[in-house]
């Protein structure tokens, strides 16, 4: 395996204080390929580029593909840091017995995403200008007509250096309720970050994008009350020093930066309840706020339902959303201390 030593460039093709969460292309890829019947072996780095697969694959043909989204920190300490990532192996373990594929070992999938940012060292952006996204891919790349599970799988890591997911950086975003679609249905896929649950967003995102919105929250596909998601984030809102964010009922994705900031928050001293959160409650709170690896905190400035707007504070975030994203971001960044054993070292 290739090493590099304390003493890496960056990039020079990169304007790290114009990144977007856009793609930019990397050198190098992690690649590994296995059959339904026998064990994930480990793979190899290839350049950064498109991979032969037949029409019939699996993927291409019924969506049976998953993928994971983590970042990797350039730290003040000097050291380029993963948060928590065996929680993302687990996560798609889960996903991969849902969408019926070989689960990778946790072994496996961290060795390939730290080969992956080792590879591609110099993009990863300054500390607190961006992250280097991380994204693994697991789908069944062989061929089948009918709908079955794949013969055979691939297991991908691509990185690119991203900046702030929404438009505006860290500025409080206003976001739709939608009220004619959903993300997820009881017992379908929601809980998993099944490649299918994505491309049904993007049309009602686009419409409410077209009418200024940053973003669609969605509501639970059975009784139309209770918030679920923010199109590819979680939701939390604050009610009188109290977070509240929506209970994992299996349809929403369990975010691996929500659980970070229950824990969070409760070390600082907060209530954090999770149970079902009404559209109706979460207008009437006194903060909002998104969260996820992408997203990592974003304040809510304003919330619609029909013709309802609830503005939160003046349209700037809310002390309590301030005070969880500088600790967030500053156990990333390594400005405060790791108190929880999160970041995971890339050796260099
Ligand atoms: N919800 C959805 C639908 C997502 O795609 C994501 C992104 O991964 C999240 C929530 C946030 O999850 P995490 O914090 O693990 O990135
Ligand atoms: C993430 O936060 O990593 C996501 O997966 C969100 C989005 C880019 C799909």
């Amino acid at each position: 395996m290739k090493r590099y030593g304390r003493v890496r460039s960056m990039s020079e093709e990169v304007d790290w204080d114009s990144l977007t969460f856009s793609l930019t292309p990397t050198d190098t890829m992690y690649l590994t390929e296995t059959t339904a019947t026998e064990p994930w072996m480990p793979g190899s780095l290839r350049p950064y580029g498109a991979i032969p697969m037949s029409p019939a694959a699996g993927v291409l043909n019924y969506g049976q593909g998953l993928f994971e989204g983590m970042k990797a920190f350039r730290t003040s300490k000097d050291r380029v840091v993963f948060f928590r990532p065996e929680e993302n192996a687990r996560r798609m373990q889960r996903g991969a017995d849902r969408l019926k594929m070989p689960p990778v070992p946790e072994s496996i999938f961290i060795d390939a995403v730290e080969q992956c940012v080792q590879a591609n060292i110099k993009w990863v952006p300054p500390t607190g200008r961006g992250a280097l996204y991380v994204r693994p891919l697991l789908m069944g790349s062989g061929p089948v007509l009918g709908v079955a599970p794949a013969p055979s799988y691939t297991y991908l890591v691509y990185v690119t250096p991203v900046g702030p997911y929404f438009k505006g950086g860290v500025s409080a975003i206003d976001l739709l309720i939608s009220e004619d679609y959903h993300r997820a249905a009881p017992g379908g896929s929601g809980g998993v970050k099944a490649i299918g649950n994505y491309a049904p967003g993007m049309m009602p995102s686009k419409k409410a994008k077209a009418a200024g919105f940053a973003e669609v929250i969605y509501l639970d596909a059975e009784t139309h009350n209770y918030i679920e998601e923010v199109g590819a984030a979680n939701f939390f809102c604050v009610k009188d020093n109290t977070l509240y964010t929506p209970e994992l009922t299996g349809t929403i994705l369990p975010g691996i930066t929500r659980q970070s900031i229950i824990e969070l928050a409760r070390h600082n001293g907060y209530d954090v309840v999770e149970t079902k959160v009404s559209a109706e409650f979460a207008m009437g709170a006194d903060e909002a706020f998104c969260c996820g690896t992408a997203a990592v905190i974003s304040p809510i400035g304003s919330i619609t339902k029909g013709g309802e707007k609830a503005v939160y504070g003046d349209g700037k975030p809310g002390p309590i959303t301030e005070q969880l994203y500088s600790h967030l971001v500053g156990i990333q960044n390594e400005t405060e201390e790791d108190l929880f054993g999160w970041l995971h070292e890339i050796p260099l």
